[in-house]
């Protein structure tokens, strides 16, 4: 008795009902949707059930829809909103809208290596037409003194940046030419010179996946080896040493040609392939190996210019002018190559001497040095394809061009002996 009524003070003070002879719930009624049916109008859960719906309804009816590329021949690479209906104008319509600065600006191209000798010729040629340029270098072998006329123009950007990291930018076409070019620099440290090649090319060809940029890739004649036909057709597939000390700049370029080839076939990336053959011109660096710098610089020091074996190996020489035409004829085509850009004009060393010793000094004598492993015997391009296709075709003859070169080298070294 004691424990009933302890137990009935208890229910008592949780307010719970003790025992009731009627039960709480209805009878069951018959199948599974009066159950449903119930368990809805119990505790007006429909009415939150009907609320829920209108407000999801509501939301769906009035946001905008979602995202879509706008394609602009200027900002193709954007992904920006396209509203579907217009709100009373509020900050956040507002930022849906194409700026208007946006839709006017021109051209932005990255030029990978802009500092060296190649590169700073066609950034001058791309702010000359009006683009803004962004260059990426990390001055290996560039230097800002080729570019500095630029300084100051707000339509210029020097980013000092190893290729080999990626980097995040927003441009419509990338020229990527990092890498060291002559025998000095590349054998220098060849191991970096072919991670620049694979990795530099590959973070080049991410980025311009991703912006949906056009990608064109500056490779070599290098890539033809020791050749066994002659002139060099695009269609050749080369004769190189894949081990030898040129081979990380050589091989480093044949992989780079491949990794662009399958950007294209595997993501569709439009690339471009430039094959240069031997190009000089102001602004190369003076000892770096190449012949004609070699040739100039020596000549204008009234040392004896070095022939390497018995100079009877034959060059083609492209005045830098002609190539930088060639690569952006490239770019602005509808052709993914790869074409070969040179000058088909062709000379053995001892024949480009004399033209130095013409230039320079009569009296300028030869020191003939046994030559370098692996160096090719003969070299000329085969132009056609780009001449059809490109409408491209060098203009500066080698005694044109040699003398501006001349006057760029004459000053440096005059300036190095002050
Ligand atoms: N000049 C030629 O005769 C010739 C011939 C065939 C191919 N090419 C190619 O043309 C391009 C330019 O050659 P160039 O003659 O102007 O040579 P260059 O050495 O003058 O220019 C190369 C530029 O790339 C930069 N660079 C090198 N490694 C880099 C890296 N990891 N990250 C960022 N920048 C880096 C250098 O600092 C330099 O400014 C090269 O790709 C070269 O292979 C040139």
């Amino acid at each position: 008795m004691k424990q009933l009524h302890k137990q009935a003070s208890l229910n008592q003070h949780l307010q719970m009902p003790t025992h009731s002879a009627k039960p709480s719930k209805p009878p069951p009624r018959s199948g599974a949707a009066r159950s449903a049916a119930s368990y809805l109008l119990r505790e007006q859960r429909l009415l939150f059930v009907l609320v829920g719906a209108f407000l999801a309804a509501s939301f769906f009816l009035l946001r905008p829809s979602l995202p879509v590329p706008i394609s602009h021949p200027s900002t193709s690479h954007l992904i920006l909103p396209q509203p579907t209906y217009t709100l009373p104008t509020t900050p956040f319509s507002a930022a849906r809208r194409v700026p208007a600065a946006l839709k006017q600006r021109g051209r932005r191209v990255v030029v990978t290596g802009g500092a060296g000798f190649v590169g700073s010729h066609l950034v001058d040629k791309l702010i000359a037409r009006g683009d803004s340029v962004i260059v990426i270098d990390n001055f290996f072998t560039g230097r800002k003194e080729n570019l500095v006329h630029h300084f100051g123009d707000p339509r210029f950007e020097l980013i000092r940046h190893d290729v080999v990291e990626p980097i995040l930018l927003e441009v419509d076409q990338i020229y990527h030419l990092a890498c060291p070019a002559s025998p000095v620099h590349y054998k220098y440290n060849p191991i970096k010179t072919i991670k620049t090649n694979v990795m530099g090319t590959l973070n080049m060809l991410g980025l311009a996946k991703r912006i949906g940029a056009r990608f064109l890739l500056t490779s070599t004649s290098e890539v033809y080896g020791d050749p066994l036909e002659h002139p060099q057709k695009e269609t050749y597939w080369g004769h190189v040493n894949p081990i030898g000390v040129r081979s990380c700049y050589d091989e480093g370029k044949r992989t780079a040609e491949t990794l662009t080839m399958d950007y294209h076939r595997g993501a569709e990336v439009e690339v471009r392939i430039a094959r240069i053959f031997n190009t000089y011109g102001p602004r190369m660096c003076l000892d770096d190996g190449r012949v004609v710098s070699n040739f100039v610089a020596q000549a204008l020091r009234r040392q004896p210019m070095t022939v390497y074996g018995d100079g009877k190996q034959t060059r083609s020489f492209q005045y830098v002018s002609d190539l930088v035409d060639g690569l952006v004829a490239l770019m602005e085509s509808d052709h993914i190559g790869p074409f070969n850009l040179g000058n088909p004009g062709e000379f053995t060393m001892l024949e480009l001497a004399e033209v130095v010793k013409e230039t320079i000094d009569p009296d300028a004598t030869i020191d003939f040095k046994e030559n370098t492993a692996d160096d090719p015997h003969m070299r000329k391009p085969d132009i056609t394809k780009a001449k059809e296709l490109l409408n491209w075709e060098p203009k500066v003859s080698l005694r044109e061009g040699l003398p501006l070169m001349v006057t760029d080298f004459r000053k440096r070294i005059l300036d190095e002996e002050n």
